[in-house]
């Protein structure tokens, strides 16, 4: 069933429903057809407005199964061998519409039973996942257009506009809060915008001849790994996140995007000039310092589709750089884990103004420090060398020529996991939690005894040596907690394929306790929108911050009054009630 904003007329509310029912039995996605009666024959206007590109959505994984929607179907031992080889293969996933990098948001997990058509990530060819199993379409868009330019999006638009039908906006699926999949909508998925370019004096539409920056234009559907190889192939470095399938220019940007260089170079929207996007009122617009500066800042960290579809946006670069490499691994036993957290607690204040970044995932440290050279790195890092070294450790200092050389050797076999169903929850930490011995005393203690359930995921990626520009050139919409944090705190947590509902709920709720410790050590600090708790509590303060989010409010009264393009804890949120959240469980 589809989701509709508001009652159709019930003759029109049939014809779409009959629209929307499909034979579910075909195992091929197939353009729609013409149809004779009048809501049909809106889709049939929609599809060719969009070149034929409206899309009938199938389960990922349904080759495996033989049950579709409790009918018969084609079961493909050859395509299934091929899903199951590949099912945690970010590549893989980023270039199929229903797979998601985190599958639960593949299924319908406010359903009492499983009501999806997942596999068992830890073992694919478990075939208790599939063997006699309904394969169901869950929380998948049951129709999206693949997105080839801003007239698609505005065609979308106008149509969701007329009929009432509920929109989603997809890139490569990487969302925590299962923000780019949703039951019962027409989904856009902007992957296919791909274009990328260079222009040393680039001037954001508007400005004068004098405002001119050396940046690089990325599509709304480039992967990460590829705006690396292309900054690299023209002798630039571009800042960026630590994954090989993260969308640049969409999710990522929209929600912050840190990087283990944001320390010095400042987040993903700090170095955003311009972004061309449709906004939802169906206005294909140019956003930057000199013009739409309302939403440029909102675009800015806004997050999510929430003030329009992003089409294509521009950063800035960097020269080529030397990057100083730590890689400290080791065995942990007894206090071992513990203790090492404690270090690297006591030690992230210094590390950070020494100009480091990097993760910190149990007994793992990446770090990067493009300020140092090799010799002053090793004594910026001796307390921890010596730590690891005392437990027969890895202890890696060692210089790369480029980011992408570091990108290659150490981060795509270190990168986090995906095609595992798993949640996430954040919190800054703030500098005074770092500077005064009583509440570094309780961090350590908190972390010890978080421990058990998981290991905290640090990411020294906030912005903390970085300026940013006076006036609108420097306006973003993140919580200003950003820029006092150190750390960047992540617990997350794992799922079973086939988890019970209550098994679900009781794992999203341990979630969120454990991470309110750290919201009780600094409540005054927030949250990142795009690894926050699904539960997040007071998500507009702890995400924008009260000042930002009064704003953030009124640009989406002005382009999107009638709220075409909402999404799970973004701005102009209606609340968890809303059809579009239905398969969210409600804690
Ligand atoms: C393995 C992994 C590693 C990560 N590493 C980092 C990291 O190093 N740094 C960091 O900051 N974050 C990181 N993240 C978080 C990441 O930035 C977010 O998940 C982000 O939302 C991904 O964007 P996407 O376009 O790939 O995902 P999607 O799920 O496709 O989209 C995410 C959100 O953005 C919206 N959206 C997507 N494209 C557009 C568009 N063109 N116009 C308008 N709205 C759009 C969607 O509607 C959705 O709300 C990581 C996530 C994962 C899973
Ligand atoms: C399954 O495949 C057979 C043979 O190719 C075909 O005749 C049949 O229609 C298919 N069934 C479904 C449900 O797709
Ligand atoms: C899937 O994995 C197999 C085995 O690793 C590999 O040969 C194949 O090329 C992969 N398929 C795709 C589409 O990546
Ligand atoms: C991508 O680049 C091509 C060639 O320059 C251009 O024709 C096309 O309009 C661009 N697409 C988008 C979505 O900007
Ligand atoms: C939606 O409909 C209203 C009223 O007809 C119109 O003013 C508005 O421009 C439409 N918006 C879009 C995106 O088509
Ligand atoms: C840029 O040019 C404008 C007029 O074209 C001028 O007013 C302004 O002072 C110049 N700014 C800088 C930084 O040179
Ligand atoms: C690349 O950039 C560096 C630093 O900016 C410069 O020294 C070098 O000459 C450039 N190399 C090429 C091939 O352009
Ligand atoms: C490394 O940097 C330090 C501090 O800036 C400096 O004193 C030292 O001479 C440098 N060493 C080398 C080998 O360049
Ligand atoms: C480290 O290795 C040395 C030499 O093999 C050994 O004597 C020592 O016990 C080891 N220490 C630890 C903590 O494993
Ligand atoms: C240190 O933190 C404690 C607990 O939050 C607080 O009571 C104390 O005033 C702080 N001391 C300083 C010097 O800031
Ligand atoms: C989930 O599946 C596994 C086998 O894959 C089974 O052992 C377990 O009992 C199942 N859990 C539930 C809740 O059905």
């Amino acid at each position: 069933m589809l989701v509709v904003r508001r009652a159709l007329p019930p003759v029109l509310l049939f014809s779409l429903l009959g629209f929307f029912n499909p034979d579910r039995t075909s195992a091929v996605a197939e353009p729609l057809n013409n149809d004779a009666s009048s809501l049909s024959s809106a889709f049939a206007h929609l599809n060719a407005m969009v070149g034929g590109r409206l899309n009938l959505a199938v389960p990922f994984e349904q080759a495996c199964f033989s049950v579709l929607d409790g009918q018969h179907a084609n079961a493909s031992a050859a395509a299934c061998a091929d899903l199951q080889a590949n099912y945690t293969d970010p590549l893989y996933r980023v270039t199929h519409f229903s797979a998601y990098m985190f599958p639960q948001w593949e299924t319908c997990q406010s359903s009492l039973g499983t009501d999806g058509c997942l596999l068992d990530s830890t073992n694919p060819s478990n075939p208790l996942a599939f063997e006699g199993m309904d394969c169901r379409l869950g929380n998948v868009p049951p129709y999206y257009i693949t997105v080839r330019s801003a007239a698609d999006v505005q065609a979308a638009l106008a149509f969701s506009n007329t009929t009432g039908v509920r929109l989603s906006v997809k890139n490569k699926g990487h969302d925590f809060s299962g923000r780019s999949s949703g039951r019962g909508t027409l989904a856009l998925w902007t992957t296919e915008l791909r274009n990328i370019s260079y222009n040393a004096e680039f001037r954001p539409e508007g400005c004068s001849a004098n405002t001119t920056y050396d940046a690089i234009t990325t599509g709304a559907g480039v992967l990460a790994q590829d705006v690396y190889a292309f900054a690299d192939s023209v002798n630039r470095t571009i800042i960026g996140g630590y994954h090989q399938t993260v969308g640049f220019s969409g999710g990522y940007l929209l929600g912050g995007g840190h990087s283990i260089l944001s320390p010095v170079y400042g987040l993903a929207v700090d170095r955003v000039v311009e972004i061309k996007v449709v906004t939802p009122d169906g206005v294909f617009r140019t956003a930057n310092e000199c013009q739409n500066q309302d939403l440029f800042f909102a675009l800015r960290g806004g997050g999510g589709p929430a003030f329009g579809v992003v089409i294509e946006a521009t950063h800035r670069t960097e020269p080529q750089l030397a990057i100083q490499a730590a890689v400290f691994s080791f065995n942990p036993t007894g206090t071992d884990l513990a203790d090492w957290y404690s270090l690297t607690i006591d030690n992230a204040l210094a590390w950070v103004n020494d100009g480091w970044g990097g993760h910190i995932m149990g007994p793992t440290l990446i770090y990067v420090n493009p300020l140092l050279n090799t010799t002053a790195a090793r004594a910026s890092m001796q307390s921890a060398i010596d730590f690891v070294s005392a437990r027969n450790g890895t202890t890696i200092v060692e210089e790369l020529p480029t980011w992408l050389a570091f990108f290659e050797k150490y981060v795509i076999t270190a990168e986090a996991t995906v095609g595992y169903e798993r949640s996430a929850s954040s919190r800054l930490l703030p500098s005074r939690l770092f500077t005064n011995a009583s509440t570094l005393a309780q961090l350590r203690s908190l972390v010890a005894d978080v421990l058990p359930f998981a290991n905290p995921y640090i990411i020294a990626g906030t912005p903390w040596l970085y300026e940013p520009a006076p006036g609108a050139a420097g306006a973003t919409s993140v919580t200003p907690a950003w820029r006092d944090a150190v750390w960047h705190l992540l617990l997350s947590t794992s799922f079973e394929y086939n988890d019970t509902l209550a098994e679900r709920e009781g794992r999203y709720r341990a979630l969120s306790a454990h991470i309110q410790g750290f919201r009780d050590l600094a409540p005054e600090s927030g949250s990142y929108f795009n690894e926050g708790d699904v539960y997040e509590p007071d998500h507009e303060v702890a995400y924008w911050g009260a000042e930002n989010y009064e704003k953030l409010l009124a640009v989406k009264r002005k382009y999107d009054p009638d709220h075409l393009l909402d999404c799970w804890r973004c701005v102009g949120w209606k609340g968890e009630d809303d059809d579009l959240y239905q398969c969210h469980i409600k804690l």
